[in-house]
């Protein structure tokens, strides 16, 4: 992550499991989220490193590192046509990471923002309108 953004805690609260029910469909395999694949991906590897996953399950690692530029190699011990037919769709996949990372280094994602406005708690947004109405109450008594 960007060092000057968001750190990164040790539990990753912010993943949810695959639920889609195409995405569930893939070999019965417990699907990794694209999330953490690309995560442990940029914090461990630069462009162009091998990345090696011996349980390829539906392929998410392979396909967040072609994502990434990386290059990758897999084993999986059940079918794998749902990787070769994933690959194939790769630009949903891509389309996926794309809008993921629009919200990196952001506290709250968009919809954890709306929902905390609508249950009235504060939100980065509030705090900062907040601060500079503070900031501008002190200039105006100053
Ligand atoms: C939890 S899934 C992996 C999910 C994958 N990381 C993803 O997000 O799509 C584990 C996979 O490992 C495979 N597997 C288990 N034992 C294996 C073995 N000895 N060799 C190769 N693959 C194996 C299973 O068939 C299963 O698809």
């Amino acid at each position: 992550m960007n060092p000057k953004g968001v750190n990164l805690s040790d539990v990753w609260w912010d993943v949810s499991p695959v639920r889609h029910a195409k995405c569930n469909g893939r070999n019965g395999a417990n699907e990794l989220p694209l999330k953490v694949l690309d995560r442990v991906i940029e914090l461990s590897t630069d462009e162009g490193d091998l990345v090696f996953d011996p349980f390829g399950g539906a392929g998410t690692t392979y396909m967040a590192a072609e994502i990434k530029a990386r290059r990758w190699l897999g084993i999986e011990i059940g079918p794998t046509d749902d990787i070769v037919q994933r690959f194939a769709e790769i630009e949903q996949d891509s389309k996926i990471l794309d809008d993921q990372r629009k919200e990196l280094n952001a506290l709250f994602s968009a919809q954890v923002r709306v929902a905390r406005e609508r249950a009235g708690w504060w939100t980065c947004e509030s705090v900062r309108v907040a601060d500079e109405e503070k900031r501008q109450r002190a200039l105006n008594l100053g």
